[in-house]
């Protein structure tokens, strides 16, 4: 861990020193020209494909670079982290390489994929314990670990060795731009702590200043949105954690004082929206991308015309998608979308009311893919939860109006959010 302190600003130099460590250690990954995206945003658009780096994301900078500037007899007693999955695989693949203990807190939400590559990474020399719902919780029982067994807490975000390790995939691609000539506009990074992004913004305003660098953060964990508006980090008081890597309560001391001398604007995007940009990424380019690592190219419909005829660069921080979320990401993404629905309807609890449902209320093309009784009732009519996955968008005013002729008193879960988290 590094003696960093508030106000401590990130230099070139730190992250060209990192970058001269890390060349050796990690891959170099590439900057991809995306046809598809340029074409769809009027730009050029380009890729930083860290997905394709060893642990599938580039918090393997950020990790290696910290444990290697921990003095050797220190780390040989063993080092502690706490992540949400990522940092966690880059501590883990450090320490089997390192031969050192490592002792590796993660919240119980961890997806499972993370879990067993944390395990495979870092094979006998990793102990792992789940802790707590969030990052911050189990980031708590970490600091406690290492007080009483006085080992080193590697810091996932705040601190300036992870930081410049982070910053070393700048380095890269400020390297491959130069040999094709490409003058880069704009540099869109995911915000979780704000690690990445303090390190890459160092490093661009010092070899690009006219480059613009963009923040891109979940709508439901936009800690550093926070943080500028507060003047300092601040505490959100409850946070979507859907975007594992990025759902942080608070971010650092440091990136934050980073992010406000480096970054040009941040932007929030919500959780619906990077849903539908990783099934676009996969199906489109066939870039598998975790939430966090899709959410710089889901930034991009928001930033349109801002971005309209330049050259912006996209980082995809990482590729650790559980498939087992994909049926949910689906869903998040239709919902977004407008095309998945979730209805409370009063209905007829006699033959034949389904089928006049579906005859009288639904339009051409519309599915029923949920139909549940809330509450058994024996007074003829009962509260069904109904699903509908609409035909197409321009269903949506006709099954409202017929809706309503059905049962004045129904219910759009879409308007009522405790009601649509507790049913659906
Ligand atoms: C894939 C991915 N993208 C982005 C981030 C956010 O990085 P930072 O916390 O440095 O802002 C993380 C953090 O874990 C991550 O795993």
């Amino acid at each position: 861990m590094s003696d960093s302190k508030p106000g401590d600003l990130l230099t070139k130099q730190q992250v060209e020193d990192a970058y001269g460590v890390l060349k050796n250690v990690v891959k170099h990954t590439p900057l991809e020209y995306s046809a598809y995206l340029s074409q769809k945003f009027n730009s050029q658009v380009y890729l930083k494909r860290e997905d394709l780096q060893q642990v599938r994301s580039f918090k393997i900078r950020g990790a290696y670079y910290a444990i290697y500037n921990t003095p050797a007899e220190v780390r040989k007693r063993g080092i502690v982290c706490a992540s949400a999955g990522n940092h966690a695989q880059g501590v883990a693949w450090t320490a089997h390489q390192l031969d050192i203990p490592a002792v590796i807190f993660m919240p119980t939400t961890t997806p499972n994929q993370k879990v067993d590559q944390v395990k495979f990474f870092g094979q006998e020399n990793a102990t792992i314990k789940l802790v707590g719902d969030t990052f911050d919780a189990a980031q708590t029982a970490a600091f406690e670990y290492c007080h009483e067994h006085e080992l080193t807490f590697i810091p996932p975000f705040d601190d300036l060795h992870t930081m410049a390790g982070q910053g070393s995939l700048a380095v890269e691609i400020f390297d491959d731009a130069k040999k094709e000539d490409l003058n880069i506009d704009a540099l869109i990074s995911p915000v979780g702590g704000g690690g990445l992004i303090s390190g890459v913004s160092a490093y661009t305003k010092a070899v690009s200043p006219n480059t613009q660098v963009i923040g891109a953060e979940p709508a439901g964990s936009a800690s550093m949105d926070l943080a500028f508006k507060s003047g300092h980090p601040a505490t959100l008081a409850t946070i979507d954690k859907f975007v594992d890597g990025a759902a942080v309560k608070t971010v650092g001391e440091l990136t934050y004082e980073n992010a406000k001398a480096y970054v040009d604007g941040l932007v929030t995007v919500p959780e619906g929206q990077i849903c539908t940009t990783i099934l676009d990424l996969y199906s489109k380019s066939a870039v598998v991308a975790e939430p966090a690592g899709a959410l710089s190219v889901a930034a991009l419909p928001g930033l349109r015309p801002k971005i309209a005829g330049k050259t912006v660069v996209c980082l995809i921080s990482g590729g650790n998608n559980d498939i087992n979320r994909m049926q949910e990401i689906q869903e998040r993404s239709l919902i977004y979308e407008g095309k998945q629905l979730y209805f409370l309807v009063n209905f007829p609890q006699r033959p034949g009311a389904l089928k006049y449902f579906v005859n009288h209320v639904l339009q051409d093309g519309d599915d029923i893919n949920r139909f549940e009784y809330t509450k058994r009732v024996n007074r003829g009519k009962g509260p069904v939860l109904i699903g509908v996955q609409l035909g197409k968008l321009s269903n949506h005013g006709p099954l409202v109006q017929n809706l309503a002729e059905f049962d004045p008193e129904y219910l759009n879960l879409a308007d009522n959010l405790s009601l649509f988290d507790m049913l659906v």
